[in-house]
């Protein structure tokens, strides 16, 4: 892992690294509590925000050169697209095959229903790592005691459209396409 680590450590401002290494550490936690592989869950949360650090004109360039489809919502909040793009990064230019990992990466800012469980881990982790101070510590000792992956999805998920609708901005589609899947996914184990 520690070439990983150096990789991200060269890529991103330190915020962003110690940022990257917090949510691969809660992620390690996650995993232990849906009996995921801890080994996978870290890395693809250490890596999520590979691209993090691009400038918008550095981003759009690299969407057209790996031939990137961006929705409305992603062209209108270029922030969300180093996600698409960090995918495109580890797959074609370090290689990585491992697809739960890929998928990971790509999804972890407005998750997808498409999500595989490592990307749901680290969909999490990313919101509730220690530096977060948006949320309380309250919300994250119940996100960390959910035993249910796609519970813990939907927290998060009410949590950051909460904070959207009160600031008055967009829910982008697939994220409220993943929040009723999964919402439907629970409700049919009830
Ligand atoms: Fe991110
Ligand atoms: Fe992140």
């Amino acid at each position: 892992m520690i070439f990983w680590k150096l990789v991200i450590f060269f890529r991103l401002d330190r915020s962003r690294y110690f940022h990257s290494l917090r949510t691969a550490n809660i992620s390690k936690v996650l995993a232990k509590n849906y009996g995921l592989s801890q080994k996978k869950c870290y890395k693809a949360a250490l890596l999520h925000d590979i691209a993090k650090n691009y400038s918008d004109s550095k981003l759009l360039e690299l969407v057209s050169k790996y031939n990137i489809s961006l929705s409305d919502f992603e062209l209108n909040t270029l922030a969300v697209v180093h996600s698409k793009v960090g995918r495109a990064v580890l797959e074609y230019k370090f290689g990585v095959k491992y697809f739960d990992i890929l998928q990971a990466v790509e999804f972890h800012s407005l998750g997808s229903k498409n999500m595989n469980d490592i990307a749901k881990v680290v969909f999490i982790a990313d919101y509730i790592e220690e530096g977060r101070d948006f949320i309380t510590d309250d919300f994250r000792k119940d996100v960390l005691a959910e035993k249910d992956v796609n519970r813990a999805v939907i927290m998060v998920y009410d949590k950051t459209f909460d904070y959207l609708r009160k600031k008055g901005l967009k829910l982008a589609s697939v994220s409220v396409e993943a929040y009723d899947f999964f919402k439907g996914v629970i409700d049919e184990k009830k």
